[in-house]
């Protein structure tokens, strides 16, 4: 994915008239730091003969779970199949009822989707853009099997709060944690904090591989199982197939690299906060913006650093005037995108989602980027409030 950016043109350059290039990201630097780590673990796969639910896998799966405190993880093809064999794995299809964030990534709302159940959106708190437990409340029904929050931005939800609804109603608890690796809820870890989890390891997330990837987690033996027959064709045995299941499987090469980005999942987060610390610093009281708000029970783990403005599209523009990378995570919300047309939501039926999609902007942010850089960054976003 390209990102408008030459490597080159990573370095922050400040001084005189030069323009400050800031890209959003640059997932070459992410490998030229740990190239000699990454070349080692693909000329060993390639040695080794083995490409697909080989020992890279096993390993992987191994320190994953270890690493969120989960006894499972399965790994598999992508972050939007994780959700879906996770609740194809629990049972849940036609006729059945997933609460989901009304504000979020739409893959959230597609895994329900694909296993015939129904999404059904709740508004978010407006502090921190995650999944509202009071507002889950009146949205339950005889029907609703599940609640699916995604951690958003790296910052889990609620899920003290969600854990003792779900407890209440007989509710299951999936995690959406594909921006979230790493991130803590009362010091518990994301993927070890609902019933299940599926997260995605696509290249940008905190622990990216180099193609498509992702993985459940979860401390049900049973659910792992099935996950682990649904991914490979229904299949434990060559040519033994027990149920109808997907081709969802997590590569050997893949893995391979994911264990040498596990290794420094730590370290790269610690700089991603150390840039959010440093950009909640600079930009604190600027014009109408307002900051990403972490309850005292988070430790997020700063996926995307993301504030709102009523003047987003100026300020955005302001921003790649200055050769400053942004995104909008993200501008349309599910409810309001050709894909869910034929469910007859308008705007209007989730206005705070809405106006999150109206007003958020995604300033650079990550393990390669230097504190020159996010300075940059700050000091343009200060220079357009000012006037300038
Ligand atoms: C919140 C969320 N859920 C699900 C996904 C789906 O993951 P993938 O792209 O690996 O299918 C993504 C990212 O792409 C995401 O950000």
């Amino acid at each position: 994915m390209g990102f408008g950016f030459p490597p080159g043109a990573l370095r922050a350059r400040t001084g005189g008239n030069h323009p400050v290039h800031v890209p959003i990201l640059d997932l070459k630097l992410a490998y030229d730091e740990l190239a000699a780590e990454f070349d080692a673990a693909y000329r060993r796969v390639m040695a080794s003969g083995r490409y697909l639910l080989g020992p890279e896998l096993e390993a992987f799966e191994q320190e994953y779970a270890a690493s969120v405190g989960a006894a499972h993880c399965v790994g598999v093809a992508n972050g939007l199949e994780a959700l879906q064999l996770a609740l194809l794995a629990r049972g849940i299809g036609p006729g059945d009822e997933v609460i989901v964030p009304a504000n979020g990534y739409i893959a959230t709302w597609m895994a329900v989707s694909r296993v015939g159940a129904t999404p059904v959106p709740c508004e978010p708190v407006a502090a921190t853009h995650n999944l509202d437990p009071a507002r889950a409340v009146p949205l339950i029904t005889a029907r609703t099997k599940a609640i699916l929050p995604i951690h958003l931005y790296g910052q889990t939800a609620d899920m003290a709060a969600l854990r003792t609804l779900a407890a209440d109603r007989g509710l299951w608890v999936l995690e959406d944690g594909a921006q979230s690796h790493g991130a803590t809820c009362h010091g518990r870890a994301s993927g070890s904090l609902g019933d299940a989890a599926g997260i995605s390891f696509y290249p940008s997330k905190n622990l990216g591989a180099f193609a498509d990837a992702g993985a459940v987690t979860t401390s049900d033996p049973a659910l792992a199982d099935r996950v682990r027959l649904l991914r490979n064709y229904g299949s434990k045995e060559r040519y033994r197939h027990e149920v109808i299941g997907l081709n969802s499987r997590l590569d050997e090469l893949s893995a391979a690299f994911l264990r040498v980005r596990l290794r420094h999942l730590p370290e790269w987060n610690r700089r991603r906060a150390a840039q959010a610390a440093r950009y909640q610093e600079r930009l604190r009281g600027v014009g109408d913006l307002v900051l990403p708000h972490v309850p005292d029970w988070a430790e997020p783990v700063w996926h995307l650093f993301v504030v709102r403005t009523a003047r987003r599209d100026a300020l955005q523009a302001h921003l790649t005037a200055q050769g400053i990378g942004t995104q909008i995570h993200y501008p349309i919300p599910p409810h309001l995108s050709g894909a869910y047309r034929a469910a007859g939501w308008k705007r209007g039926d989730f206005p705070l989602a809405e106006q999150v999609a109206a007003e958020v902007l995604s300033l650079p942010i990550g393990p390669q980027h230097t504190a020159e850089q996010i300075d940059a960054v700050g000091a343009a976003v200060r220079g357009f409030f000012a006037g300038g």
